[in-house]
């Protein structure tokens, strides 16, 4: 397994997505097997860690923190070797009046504790709040690298200009956008700037919410109150059926390669750009071990030319795209800005 670089940081090819073990995907497993899910990732070979301060049951607020927890206890006997990325969301009171620098740091250090930990690897604005100058975000994030506290920032779901504006003034390790076979928009700017520049490409949703996996049929139960499959474009019922030639493309490869749906979708991302580091999500131990084993899934050269001609033929149907703000809410993925 080669080793891929989100700026000067040094991942494993694929990460672990931990948001589902407290939140989006219906009812969470128990906390035991959640922390020895993420220790035999580790024991896997996998160094990249995924969260957030708001990861917990129906993203209540009493529940923030609580996917935190799960990372922190998990990894505190492996800490100098994993890397953890979490994320804040800016409030605009909060920051208005205590100052941005000051608020990023109240929540990072309310992170920190909760992970178990004096640093964080990567910390990633979880939305831009356009309310707020992106720039002094950006300079409040340098100050927390230059005192040690976060050794890189992030930005989730922007487009090319907002990442452009930001690395000017303290330059970016990743940009976290939505990016799988089904929401390529990323590929047109976002990609090619991010590899020009030195910023990995970390896509959530890899598997499109578990569509790519072809085990999502159009009577899935995605009714629990907190089931994000529920707002997800390509999920709609008619859309599950009419993207089936997408399950059909990935069966016929799996077979091939002796592997499954959701590790050729992971393989193909892997192949098409080195900055590209995915974090699928599950809360079953053996697809997350499943999902890692995709980087030992090499497909040939004229393996992804095929895949990749079949696939640009194919029409996809649902699209929730990566230009989202503070303030914006899941009715609204997928519809036209
Ligand atoms: N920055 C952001 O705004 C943002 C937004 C969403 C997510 N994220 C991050 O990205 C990570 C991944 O995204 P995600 O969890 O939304 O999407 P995902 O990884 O594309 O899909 C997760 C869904 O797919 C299913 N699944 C995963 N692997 C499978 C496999 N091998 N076979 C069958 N089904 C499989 C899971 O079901 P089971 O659990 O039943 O296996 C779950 O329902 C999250 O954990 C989170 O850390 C970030």
């Amino acid at each position: 397994m080669n080793k891929r670089k989100l700026g000067d940081i040094e991942v494993s090819p694929i990460g672990m997505g931990c948001m589902g073990l407290s939140h989006g995907y219906g009812d969470i497993p128990d906390e035991k097997y959640s922390i020895k899910a993420i220790q035999k990732a580790y024991e896997f070979g996998c160094t990249f860690y995924d969260t957030a301060e708001a990861y917990g049951p129906n993203l209540l607020a009493e529940n923030m923190g609580h996917n935190e927890k799960i990372v922190g206890e998990a990894l505190k006997e492996y800490r100098q070797d994993a890397v953890i990325a979490t994320k804040l969301h800016l409030p605009e009171e909060e920051a208005k009046s205590n100052g941005v620098y000051e608020t990023l740091l109240s929540h990072l250090k309310k992170s920190m504790e909760r992970l178990q930990t004096d640093y964080v690897d990567l910390y990633y604005l979880h939305r831009v709040n356009q309310k707020i100058p992106l720039e002094e975000v950006a300079e409040g994030m340098g100050k927390l690298i230059e005192e040690g506290l976060i050794r890189g920032w992030g930005l989730s779901q922007v487009p090319v200009r907002i990442i452009e504006n930001a690395h000017e003034i303290t330059p970016l390790s990743a940009v976290q956008n939505i990016y799988s076979m089904v929401e390529r928009g990323v590929e047109a700017e976002v990609i090619p700037y991010c590899l020009e520049n030195n910023i990995g490409l970390v896509p959530f949703s890899p598997i499109a919410s578990g569509f790519l996996s072809g085990k999502v049929k159009a009577n899935t139960d995605f009714s629990h109150s907190d089931d994000v499959r529920k707002f997800v474009p390509q999920l709609k019922k008619e859309n599950i059926e009419a993207n089936r030639p997408i399950i059909d493309l990935l069966e016929e490869y799996a077979e091939k390669k002796n592997s499954t749906n959701a590790q050729i979708s992971l393989a193909w991302m892997l192949h098409k750009y080195p900055n590209v580091v995915p974090i699928p999500g599950s809360k079953n131990q053996e697809r997350i071990l499943e999902n890692l084993g995709a980087w030992n899934v090499e497909l040939s050269k004229s393996e992804f030319s095929a895949l990749e001609d079949a696939l640009n033929k194919i029409e996809v149907h649902g699209y929730r795209g990566f230009n989202e703000t503070e303030g914006g809410s899941m009715e609204d993925w997928g519809k036209k800005k």
